[in-house]
């Protein structure tokens, strides 16, 4: 096979079969395809598009490209959750034990995170002591006394994903729907999944910008998905203001206890029950919606949740008494308030601006290689639609530096107050075939 025959035929417009894409895959991963070969044929992907059996075969052939996990070891079927990004995404952190307190296996692999804040590896490390990186078989273990681990992503995963994601940064062609979806998928696949539930979010804090694209990218991954065996469903959610209260790591783990006890943010509490809900179902815990939520709150208000966080926090080394004293790890040095400048409703709350304004604090990282602070972020005491009076505070910055100038102004410059507001849905749309 020659790499410039595939570039031509795709230029054409014509399919590549599962033979071309598994060569192309392979050869790109071990070096034999050069980056420029590739970029050509990316460009024109994201012009031509793919077909969902072309997409499913991108997909297993970069799933397979290294390390596959096998979870076959662990009993049940093994759920997990994505979501596409977004600002203050605290719901793996709550989801994971709250699903696995109603018995659903939770295997969850993790990775760092780039932009706004940690990822969910990174927010679990705010507690002091907690271990992600434990060998294989502990992990495993793990999971079937406990019915939940978190262990760092290996290195080996989905492999080609990785190098095509760093060409695709670098030659326009991240925006790809078929892209994007293998690139989710192959991850997914490669750590063990069974079935899938995705959190496709949109609005100016998430990829996918406007509610059309995003359910044209949580359409494609639920095709792909069945092409691929692997039962997947995707949730539509809004991402034009933070999810919850709390943006930042440590502020995340406290934020999460506090769901955890039911006393969380009413937004946030209520996506974890709806991807919860969808979890326990795929996970066949439950027969129907209704039932697993009610599940759900029972596991939430009698503490079945929380003592199930206790659980992992002990059994991966962490300083369980952070669940009785959470605000032991809100160590920031400087608490600063911004009060509103008039009385009104607050119409818009930027999640971008809040987010990179979270990131300039240090709450996440613009490249691999930063160091996170945990305790610094940002936590909103109003949301849209939530009605302020002049001097109230909108929300306390937690910075280790009295330099915040900058910061406040970017985030006074995106948010809004007006005569009249609405609180944005949370859910848009739910997409199951
Ligand atoms: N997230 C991914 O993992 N891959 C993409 O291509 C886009 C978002
Ligand atoms: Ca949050």
């Amino acid at each position: 096979m020659r790499m410039v025959d595939l570039i031509e035929k795709k230029r054409d417009g014509k399919s590549l079969t599962k033979e071309e894409i598994d060569y192309i895959v392979t050869a790109y991963t071990d070096g034999s395809i050069p980056d420029y070969q590739m970029s050509a044929l990316l460009m024109a992907i994201y012009y031509v598009d793919m077909t969902d059996e072309e997409i499913t075969n991108l997909t297993l052939a970069m799933a397979n490209s290294g390390e596959v996990i096998d979870l076959s070891s662990i009993e049940g079927i093994k759920v997990d959750k994505h979501s596409t990004g977004g600002v203050g995404d605290t719901t793996t952190l709550i989801l994971a034990p709250l699903v696995a307190s109603v018995g659903v296996p939770v295997a969850k692999m993790s990775g760092r995170g780039l932009g706004y804040t940690g990822g969910t590896l990174d927010k679990l490390e705010a507690i002091p002591g907690f271990k992600i990186e434990i060998p294989e078989e502990e992990f495993i273990r793990l999971v079937n006394e406990s019915k939940m681990a978190v262990i760092g992503q290996s290195g080996d995963l989905a492999p080609a994903d990785k190098k095509l994601y760093a060409l695709r940064d670098v030659t326009a062609t991240v925006s790809s729907i078929p892209l994007i979806a293998s690139s989710i998928m192959s991850k997914k696949i490669a750590a063990g999944a069974d079935a899938i539930v995705l959190d496709v979010t949109t609005g100016d804090g998430a990829f996918m910008k406007n509610i059309d694209d995003a359910k044209r990218l949580a359409k494609t991954m639920v095709r792909i998905g069945k092409l691929a065996n692997r039962q997947t469903m995707a949730v539509i959610s809004d991402m034009s203001q933070p999810l919850g209260e709390a943006i930042g790591n440590s502020l995340e783990v406290v934020e999460a206890i506090e769901t955890l006890q039911g006393k969380g943010p009413e937004d946030l509490t209520e996506m974890c029950y709806v991807l919860g809900s969808q979890m326990v179902v795929l996970a066949k815990k439950a027969d129907s919606i209704e039932e697993a939520r009610e599940m759900l709150s029972e596991a939430l208000h009698s503490g079945k949740a929380l003592s199930k966080f206790r659980e992992l926090v002990v059994n991966q080394g962490g300083d369980a008494s952070v669940i009785d004293e959470p605000d032991k790890i809100l160590t920031a040095r400087y608490e600063v308030e911004l009060p509103a400048k008039s009385s009104g409703v607050v119409t818009k709350l930027v999640a971008n601006e809040l987010g990179i304004a979270a990131m300039m604090l240090g709450a996440g990282r613009k490249t691999k290689e930063e160091d996170i602070d945990h305790a610094v972020g940002i936590k909103l005491h109003k949301k849209v639609g939530d009605t302020v009076a002049e001097g109230e505070s909108l929300l306390t910055i937690y910075s280790n530096t009295e330099a915040i100038d900058e910061v406040i102004a970017l985030i006074e410059a995106h948010i809004e107050i007006g005569d009249t507001g609405e609180e944005p849905p949370l859910i848009h749309d739910m997409i199951t075939e």
